[in-house]
């Protein structure tokens, strides 16, 4: 068994350390060197990473680092890349990296070409992008496509999604894409309702093919579609593509194989957003954009490989995070897009980071001793400002925040767009320094007000700018954090690419199924509760 990295060394001097942090404001660690903002900064690729409003000194990334260094972080890193089974609970390796590596690239995993692997499948997916884009590809009925339909849930919804809304100044063939993820009825229905069936196009996607929702929204979407155009089956091969890595699945579900893009085990389905699993965003934005973000995550993952732990960027807000969650006891972690088009993007982090790193057993079965895997959460700025920032102002709780924008906006509305930047350098200041009570009270406040208008400062964000929302920088920021991830992951030796935690429910539900429509096994075997709940909601149901 591994010795707990709460008994090195390494761990215990930033337990100290933190004691002597708790005691320092942000105001005397800017007051005391004019240099910090830049010096606490990071450049990868087109992302600026302003870490400097951290409660942090030199001496904190020094330790932090060192912690990185016992644990053999670099060799971790190292081995991902190389393609070893880190994801040791599936046996399985963990090469989301691998999607993106340049044509000219070479990796062998397993005896496999991992990169003609992938390139085979980007080259698929490009030429039905362009017959389908072009009009070429017609519906059943001879109609072009309009509308694209992304079914699926998780990995296989929350990243097409996220992509296709930050990207859509990008969208340049008339093409809309749709989402449908939930078992909810609701959502297909309300998603289909004012389409037409004959320019349609479902894209399902599943990398089991195996998931409830998933299939069952494929099914409702195929009844839909034979319904709105007479019945006739051939349709279905005009209408419907899958993507996913099980092609016995798709073929036993009615969907030629031939209108297949597939994938590999390696890629988990949260970090599947540049395999096939993007074909949505492709057909939206074109096969050279999607190309341009499959670039923009490989400079973050050469940076991530190569450059040293102390100026490597997702290393570094990984530590961080590391160390706001077991030295300084924050349980959340905010995540602030100052853009409009990013409005998805918390809700898929809140996937790739709580699904990879809500863990608590480490590699070898261990209970851990420690917290892991933060809370994330967010709304894009400024409507946060309006609801919850009070709260990380004025209220008790250490909330470490991500702040996220651009210099240029993707319209020409320049002149609000930099009101709009305004409120995050605002943000970003007031929530580190404050409003003394000296300045309070010199503004003319009463003496009773002074109190309650004291803003205390000292709470911590890091701010990320790039030039511009582009497919390139999309596909950097999503690569910083999936490191973030692993580095976290790393420390607190875990395996941030299983996710075991989500099945007892899946096989629960499919228990319950039957239960519901009053015709299956009587409820004496469940609990008191979850037995007088069924029995409310069937007679809800049949009132
Ligand atoms: O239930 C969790 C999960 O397995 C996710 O990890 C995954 O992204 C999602 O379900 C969907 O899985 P699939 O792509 O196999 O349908």
């Amino acid at each position: 068994m591994a010795a707990d990295v709460t008994t090195t060394a390494e761990w215990l001097a930033l337990c100290k350390h933190a004691a002597e942090i708790r005691q320092v404001h942000l105001r005397d660690l800017f007051a005391a060197d004019p240099g910090r903002g830049e010096r606490f900064a990071v450049e990868v690729a087109d992302l600026y990473v302003d870490y400097s409003k951290n409660l942090i000194t030199g001496e904190t990334v020094r330790l932090l680092t060192a912690l990185a260094e016992r644990i053999g972080l670099g060799d971790r890193i190292a081995a991902m890349f190389s393609g070893a089974h880190l994801n040791a609970t599936e046996d399985r390796a963990v090469l989301h990296t691998a999607l993106r590596l340049p044509r000219a690239a070479s990796l062998t995993v397993d005896g496999q070409d991992v990169v003609a692997d992938v390139h085979g499948v980007l080259d698929r997916m490009a030429a039905f992008a362009e017959t389908v884009r072009s009009g070429q590809w017609r519906g059943h009925t001879g109609e072009r496509i309009q509308t694209v339909v992304n079914i699926g849930i998780g990995g296989s919804d929350l990243g097409p999604v996220m992509a296709y809304e930050a990207l859509k100044a990008y969208r340049d063939s008339g093409i809309r894409c749709r989402f449908v993820s939930n078992i909810d009825p609701t959502d297909i229905h309300d998603t289909t309702r004012d389409l037409d069936p004959a320019s349609t196009l479902f894209v399902v996607v599943s990398k089991t093919f195996s998931t409830q929702e998933t299939l069952a929204n494929a099914r409702a979407a195929r009844r839909w579609l034979l319904d709105g155009l007479g019945g006739d089956e051939a349709a279905v091969a005009r209408h419907f593509v899958a993507v996913s890595t099980n092609q016995q699945r798709v073929r036993n579900f009615g969907i030629d194989p031939e209108n297949m893009f597939g994938f590999w085990d390696w890629v988990g389905g949260r970090y599947s957003l540049p395999s096939a699993v993007g074909l949505s965003v492709m057909l939206a934005i074109g096969p050279q954009r999607f190309a341009d973000m499959l670039a923009g995550y490989h400079a973050v993952d050469e940076h991530f490989r190569t450059a040293p732990l102390e100026r490597n960027a997702p290393v570094l807000l990984g530590l961080l995070n590391v160390w706001y969650t077991n030295f300084l006891g924050a349980q959340t972690h905010a995540v602030l897009p100052y853009s409009q088009y990013l409005h998805r993007f918390p809700a898929y982090l809140q996937q790739l980071t709580m699904e990879s790193n809500g863990k608590s057993v480490t590699m070898d079965g261990s209970p851990v001793s420690y917290d892991t895997g933060e809370i994330f959460w967010g709304e894009p700025g400024t409507n946060g400002q309006h609801a919850f920032y009070q709260l990380l102002h004025q209220g008790s709780r250490l909330v470490p925040a991500d702040f996220i924008g651009f210099g240029e906006p993707n319209h020409d509305i320049a002149d609000m767009h930099d009101l709009f930047m305004s409120n995050f350098f605002a943000q970003t200041a007031a929530l580190a320094f404050g409003r003394t009570a000296e300045q309070v009270e010199a503004e003319g406040t009463p003496a009773e007000l002074v109190p309650h208008k004291v803003m205390p400062g000292n709470h911590p964000t890091t701010s990320i700018i790039a030039a511009k929302l582009t497919p390139a920088s999309l596909g950097q920021l999503v690569a910083l954090y999936e490191h973030v991830v692993l580095t976290e992951g790393a420390i607190w030796e875990i395996n941030p690419f299983d996710q075991w935690g989500v099945e007892l429910g899946k096989v629960m539900a499919n228990q319950l199924a039957p239960l519901l429509t009053g015709e299956g096994p009587d409820l004496d075997g469940l609990d008191s509760s979850t037995a007088a709940l069924i029995r409310r909601y069937r007679r809800q149901r049949d009132r």
